[in-house]
């Protein structure tokens, strides 16, 4: 289907990625429109493997390669310079392309299969919460779409840690499951964008409204006394990393978070779970931002955003 021109939806290692041959511009153009995303926003293409980059992308840095080593195949997009062969709308007019080599044994085989680049954003309307179970595809593009895969849902249920590899330093555009941290264990200079919004601007998807649910969201410390606070309104709460469940008669959906990784995994679909409850405030234990939690606490603040500039 996808070497025919169609758009499927693909679970991956990080969230559901809704697929079409990059090559091939009406594919492309379906995705865009199947999202409602805006054409401003380009798309990352996944490989099976390192050795197909040369068709599309350049590596003009020793540690982009020190990196791929260590990292990929996994859940991280490299953006390089861009040397062609795909749909014009993929870059959306940039001069560089984002990359990542999945490490999904299902996305692998469909990519060594149909032996294609795949151009594919996370499969959920624009502006929603990431599609991390196939039930959440079907949520938010069935009709619009030709077909999507059943699996499990998604391992880690953010999405790619995005860096710009094009300059000398390693820059964090969207943090993910691959940290700072570990990143600089590779090259000691990485460094995070977030401080300085004209690094943030060169990942056009950092200025879109994204990951928000209908209900309000607010990132707190103090789950248990928010509830008291908003005990006309009914509420949903994630994280909390206590051993005894939190109760109140306003609090319609809880989850206690065992760690970090079961709270990212499953931060999406209960953002969703929230809103088919009709919760109007979802309650979001706040984490440090070390390791996954620098990448859950990026998503928290957008999702607790009402808009993005
Ligand atoms: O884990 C993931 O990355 C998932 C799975 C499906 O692979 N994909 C994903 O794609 O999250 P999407 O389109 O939802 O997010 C891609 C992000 C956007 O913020 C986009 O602006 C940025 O990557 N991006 C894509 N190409 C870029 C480029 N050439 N330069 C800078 N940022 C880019
Ligand atoms: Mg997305």
């Amino acid at each position: 289907m996808l070497s025919l021109g169609g758009v499927v939806a693909v679970p991956t290692e990080t969230v559901y990625g809704l697929a079409a041959n990059a090559a091939d511009a009406h594919a492309v153009s379906k995705i865009f429109a199947a999202k409602e995303r805006p054409a401003e926003n380009p798309l990352i293409v996944h490989l099976a493997d390192v050795t197909l980059l040369d068709q599309f992308a350049r590596i003009d840095h020793q540690w982009v390669w020190d990196c791929i080593d260590r990292f990929s195949p996994g859940p991280i997009s490299y953006v390089l310079p861009y040397s062609g062969g795909l749909a014009p709308q993929v870059t959306a007019g940039l001069t560089t392309l984002a990359v990542r080599f999945p490490k999904h044994d299902t996305f692998q085989d469909i990519l060594r299969e149909g032996n294609l680049a795949l151009a594919a954003p996370s499969a959920n309307r624009s502006g929603r919460p990431s599609a991390t179970t196939w039930q959440s595809v079907i949520a938010d593009l069935d009709g619009r779409i030709d077909g999507v895969v059943c699996d499990v849902p998604c391992h880690w249920g953010l999405e790619s840690t995005v860096i710009d590899a094009t300059t000398d330093t390693p820059i964090i555009l969207r943090p993910g499951a691959i940290s700072l941290e570990q990143l600089k264990t590779v090259v000691p200079n990485a460094i995070n964008s977030e401080s300085n919004n004209k690094l943030q601007h060169r990942s056009p998807g950092t200025r879109f409204k994204h990951y928000q649910p209908a209900a309000k969201v607010y990132v707190i410390e103090d789950v248990a006394s928010a509830l008291v606070q908003f005990n006309n309104a009914r509420c949903a709460a994630i994280g909390v990393f206590t051993a005894e469940q939190i109760t109140a008669p306003n609090l319609v959906l809880a989850e206690n978070c065992r760690d970090l990784s079961h709270y990212a995994q499953r931060l999406f679909e209960f953002f969703r779970e929230a809103d088919s409850a009709q919760c109007e405030i979802i309650l979001c234990q706040n984490v440090p931002e070390s390791g996954i939690g620098a990448a859950l606490m990026d998503r928290l603040r957008r999702a607790a955003l009402s808009e993005l500039s």
